[in-house]
Parts: structure tokens; sequence; C-alpha cells
């Protein structure tokens, strides 16, 4: 049987998995590919760290760069800027690359889709950990317009958002809770702050439109600010609060954003809680789809790191990202365009007249109010709480800043969008 040789960089929680189910699955694997995969070397930074796994071990990259007996690198290591620079030469070097860096892919994958130049690169493991996304993005879902995706891609945050809907939990014991089963990072800033499921959303805009963005070009907002009034206020008039990263297809014009979702309890999305991710695709032809499964984890990433050694070894060949190139017309829809209905939280002193003039405010920004609440005042305290009909973003938020300059204003103004 044909010997496909395997370097690893970095054998932590994923590159570990990887390694054992190449060995525990050795015979499934070969039996869908005609070929062994023997891991030859990995690379980690600390020698000295006791491993799981028993493969030969360096800390130089160049040892797997400039061996001949791999032919495929998996790039396991995380960041940025290194992890670029390590993939820009496994390419050079001729050798196929196999990455899970959402992060890296977030900023590079055209220029390493330019630099490709027919060495194969599979990344199905950056986005969603085990959910094979990527692949029906790019081939089982290529007859269609995507229409929409709407996806939870971070399972931290989702896992907070469930304690705070179906126990009461406030924000910030739920997210000790996550970080002591091991759900959340010591720093979680990356889950919580939306810049996670923004690196994924962007992976998933290039294969379903061809749009090359950075996450500076995109809305991306974070679950930090929720409060438990606000999921109370949601569960009240039938809605969850879901961290989506959300496209729409507007003509050729691709609304692209990640943030806090009041989602309808009844859509397939809104039942989806705890860690698990969950994308909703809709596709002219095939209609709604939901890939539902494990988003991270060290076995879950590993089988989809796996799935592209194996195609990989079947040799089949097409781009990247699945676009020829030419004849993409979707562009990114400015920030500033984007329209919503909006569920709005106002704390202000409890004074007469503040109530007519928020709405005046409201009223000369073209907002118009669907639904307005007030729960008891608390400590000379009112809330004030809002849905909107559909209303322009930026007109939201200039009359959020124009009432924030008020003098009756308690606390900052807090807002999230509403998914219809
Ligand atoms: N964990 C998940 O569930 C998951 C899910 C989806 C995607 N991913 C992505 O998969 C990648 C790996 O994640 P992970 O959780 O496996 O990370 P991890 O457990 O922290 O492992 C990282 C590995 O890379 C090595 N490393 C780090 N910097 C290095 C350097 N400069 N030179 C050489 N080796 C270096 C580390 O060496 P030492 O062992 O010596 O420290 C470690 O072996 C990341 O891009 C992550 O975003 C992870």
């Amino acid at each position: 049987m044909r010997e496909i040789g395997i370097g690893i960089i970095g054998v932590g929680v994923v590159g570990s998995s990887v390694v054992k189910i190449l060995q525990k699955n050795r015979d499934i694997i070969s039996a869908r590919t005609g070929a062994n995969f023997v891991v030859r070397r990995g690379v980690v930074s600390d020698l000295s760290k006791k491993r799981e796994v028993d493969i030969e071990l360096s800390d130089k990259v160049e040892d797997i760069i400039s061996d001949p007996n791999i032919q495929i690198v998996i790039e396991l290591m995380g960041g940025v800027d290194k992890a670029y620079d390590i993939a820009c030469r496994v390419l050079e070097a001729g050798k196929s690359l196999v990455t899970a860096n959402k992060a890296m892919l977030a900023y590079h994958r055209y220029d390493l889709e330019a630099r490709a130049k027919g060495n194969a690169i599979g990344f199905e493991a950056s986005v969603c950990g085990g959910i094979p996304v990527i692949k029906a993005l790019k081939d089982g879902l290529g007859a269609n317009h995507i229409l929409s995706i709407s996806g939870i891609l971070n399972g931290t945050s989702n896992y907070i958002l469930t304690r705070m809907i179906k126990e009461n939990a406030d924000f910030d014991s739920a997210l000790k809770d996550a970080q002591q089963k091991g759900y959340a990072e010591k720093d979680p800033t990356l889950d919580i702050n939306g810049m996670d499921a923004g690196h994924k959303l962007l992976i998933l805009a290039s294969l379903a439109y061809g749009i090359d963005a950075h996450p500076e070009d995109i809305i991306i907002d974070g679950i930090t600010g929720i409060e438990l009034s606000d999921i109370v206020f949601a569960k009240e008039f039938g809605y969850v609060v879901k961290l989506l990263g959300i496209a729409n297809k507007c003509g050729e014009e691709i609304e692209l954003r990640v943030h806090p979702a009041l989602v309808k309890c009844e859509e397939m999305i809104a039942k989806v809680d705890g860690v698990m991710n969950a994308v909703s695709v809709v596709g002219d032809c095939v209609g709604e789809m939901l890939y539902y499964g494990a988003g991270a984890g060290g076995d879950a990433t590993a089988s989809a790191v796996i799935s592209d050694l194996i195609e990989i070894a079947r040799e089949k060949s097409s781009s990247m990202l699945g676009f020829d190139g030419r004849n993409i017309v979707h562009r990114l829809m400015p920030k500033e365009k984007i329209s919503s209905r909006y569920y709005i939280r106002l704390r202000t002193y409890d004074k007469a007249g503040v109530l007519a003039k928020v709405s005046s405010i409201f009223s000369s920004n073209d907002i118009s109010i669907q639904v307005l609440l007030q729960p008891e005042t608390r400590d000379g305290v009112a809330e004030l709480l809002f849905i909107t009909h559909l209303s322009m973003e930026s007109k939201v938020i200039n009359a959020l800043k124009e009432i924030e300059m008020q003098d009756f204003v308690a606390k900052k103004t807090f807002f999230i969008r509403i998914q219809d």
C-alpha cells in the first residue's frame, strides 16, 4: 500500500487526537484511500513536556519542511503571523497543507490560495470542528446560490447563553462555570467578544460568495453586555438569545455580521443548546439545511483534519476556496446599509418627560416602536425596553448616541438585533 508521510506542527489537543485516530482507525482510513498515513514527526515548542502520543518530536519546524518523506504538513499550532509564515514555507516546499487555524485564515486565506500553486490546502477543521460544513458549501451545495447562512459558530458563548436562558444564571457565573468545565479558555476573550465566530463566518463567506474580507470590515459584537433581564424579556416575546454568524445575500451585496440575536423559539437554530454548534444554510435549490454537531474538542476536530488528509490522498484537485476567481459578482455590503429590527434597553432616572423625549429622538431618526415595556422602577432607575420595527442600523446608532447625551440616562444603552 502507498505510504503518505505526515508532519504535524503543534501536537497539543488536536494534534494528539490526529495521531491517535490515525492509529485507531487505520483500517477504515486506508480502505477509503488505498493509502497508509505515516506520522513521521511532530513539532512542539517545549520538548520537555510529557506527551500523550509517542511520535518523534522536534522543536524545529524546518525538520518537517525539509523532510522529503513528508508530503502533507498539518499546522495545529494556532496564532496568525508565525503560522502564516510556516504555511507559506510548507507550500513553497511543494507540500500539501492542512490547517485548523481559523484566525490565520480570517486574514490570509486568499494569500494562501494564491501561493498554493497546485499544492492542496485543506481547512475543514477551521469552522465548527467536526461538522463538515466547508465541504458542504464548497462541493455539496455547489449548484446553489446561497441565500443565507446563520450559524452558532462558537460553543463557549452558546454554553453561556444556554445557562442564562435555561437556568437563569447571570453572565459572570455562566462564564465561570464554562471555565470550570473546560469549555472556555482561561482567557475567553476571543470566544465572548465574537471574534472567533467572526473568523469562521469570514471563511464561510469566501466559500459561499467569494468574499475577501477581514474581521475589521464587518460587524462583530460579542455577548458580554447581555444581562438576565434581556433574556427574560426575549422569552416573554417568544425569543431566545443566540450569538449568530449571519450572511445574507441581498442581490449582489452580501451582508456579513456576528452578534447576539433574538431568534424565534421555533426556529431550528434556536434549539441548539450547550456547547454544540450548528449552521443553517439556505440554498435557492435545496432550501434550508441544518448542519449540527460538536464544534470543538480534540477528536471531533481531528476527524475534520483527517477528512482533509483523505481528500488529498484521493488527489481531487480544486481551488482552495472553491471559485475560479473570474466570475465572482458578489461584494460586501457596507456596514452602514444594514437594517434589522432591534431590541433596545435603556436605563433612565425616573423623571417626568423621559418617555416623550426618547420617543421624539426615535421618531426623528425614522425609528418606529413596535413594543414598549417598562418593568418596575428600582432605586430610582427605570428600565425601558423597546422592540423596533425594521430600522437602518446607522439611524439606530445615531438615536442611541443622542439619547446617551441626555441627563436622564443612568446607564449606557444596549441593543440586540432581531433575526427575522
Ligand atoms: N481545540 C479545539 O477544540 C479546536 C477546534 C477547532 C480548531 N482548533 C484550532 O486548532 C489549532 C490547535 O489547537 P489546539 O487546541 O490543539 O492547541 P494546543 O492544545 O494549545 O496545541 C498547540 C500546539 O502547538 C505547539 N506550538 C505552539 N506554538 C508553537 C511554536 N511557536 N512552535 C512550535 N510549536 C508550537 C504547542 O507546543 P507545546 O505542546 O510544546 O506547548 C502545542 O503542541 C488552533 O489553530 C485552534 O484554533 C482547535
